[in-house]
């Protein structure tokens, strides 16, 4: 199983902040952003991973991250000249890859789930992890039936599908790349992820887990606040000490 990160995208929705720096460079309490997604492959026992990152900042990520021997792993870079879409990750990827199976992880999604069951125990087709959210229309949708067996995903539905967002964790089998490449672009002109994994859909082989744990995507400020203040918390520190002031 290969990882990739896909750290691209001009996080305009985040301006000024990113306006001198990327997004996934940003500081999530005592961490950049970038180190969450990273530790979520590693502790899913995944070493040889793939950072594509946008052209402006790509000099920080390397800076930053180096070789990857800091985590226990292996890094890779790709630049992604024009933000296409996230199943552009995998044509990217596509000679890192090689005829592996993959995982991609978006840089501005924070999980406190271990997945490394799911990456060690994955044989063939696509599993994603899918989560109950108040505001469903920010995210790629996924429809169950009674029986909780997923019969279809949308991104961004205007109409209302479910209550079930598809977060930014993604384990496929090798033909993700083939997947990837039959993809058209929506009508925002990009390559969307549910495009690719409606494929597996289609053909009876996507596996969509319900996750209870914590799941946030930094991209907006509030995201971004409350997923720094969870942080600090996690790490101990005291809820009255990041809300009262003196
Ligand atoms: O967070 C989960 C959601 O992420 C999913 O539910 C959606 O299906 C998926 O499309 C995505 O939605 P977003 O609106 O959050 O996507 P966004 O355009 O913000 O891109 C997600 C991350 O990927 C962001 O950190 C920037 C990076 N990116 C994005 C694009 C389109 C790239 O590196 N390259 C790209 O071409």
């Amino acid at each position: 199983m290969k990882g990739i990160i896909l750290a691209g995208g001009h996080a305009t929705r985040l301006r000024p902040l990113t306006k001198i720096t990327s997004k996934q460079l940003l500081p999530v309490y005592n961490k950049p952003m970038i180190y969450y997604p990273i530790e979520t492959l590693v502790n899913a026992g995944i070493q040889e991973i793939l950072i594509i990152i946008a052209p402006e900042y790509a000099g920080h990520f390397l800076n930053l991250l180096g070789s990857g021997k800091e985590f226990g792993a292996k890094f890779t870079y790709e630049i992604q000249e024009e933000p296409r879409g996230l199943a552009d990750a995998f044509i990217v990827g596509k000679h890192f890859i090689g005829r592996d199976n993959v995982t991609m992880i978006l840089g501005d999604n924070i999980f406190d789930h271990d997945f490394s069951h799911e990456v060690q125990n994955f044989t063939s087709g696509g599993h994603v992890f899918a989560k109950k959210v108040p505001d469903p229309q920010r995210y790629g949708v996924v429809k169950f039936d009674e029986n909780m067996k997923a019969v279809e995903v949308q991104e961004k539905p205007t109409e209302f599908l479910s209550e079930y967002a598809v977060t930014g964790i993604y384990v496929f089998d090798n033909r993700a790349v083939e997947f990837a490449e039959n993809v058209r672009p929506s009508d925002r002109g990009e390559i969307e992820i549910p495009d690719l994994y409606r494929q597996y859909l289609e053909r009876g082989e996507l596996k969509v887990t319900v996750l209870d744990g914590m799941w946030e995507d930094a991209g907006t400020f509030d995201s971004l606040l409350r997923v720094n203040n969870l942080m600090a918390m996690k790490n101990g520190v005291e809820k009255e000490t990041l809300f009262d002031s003196y």
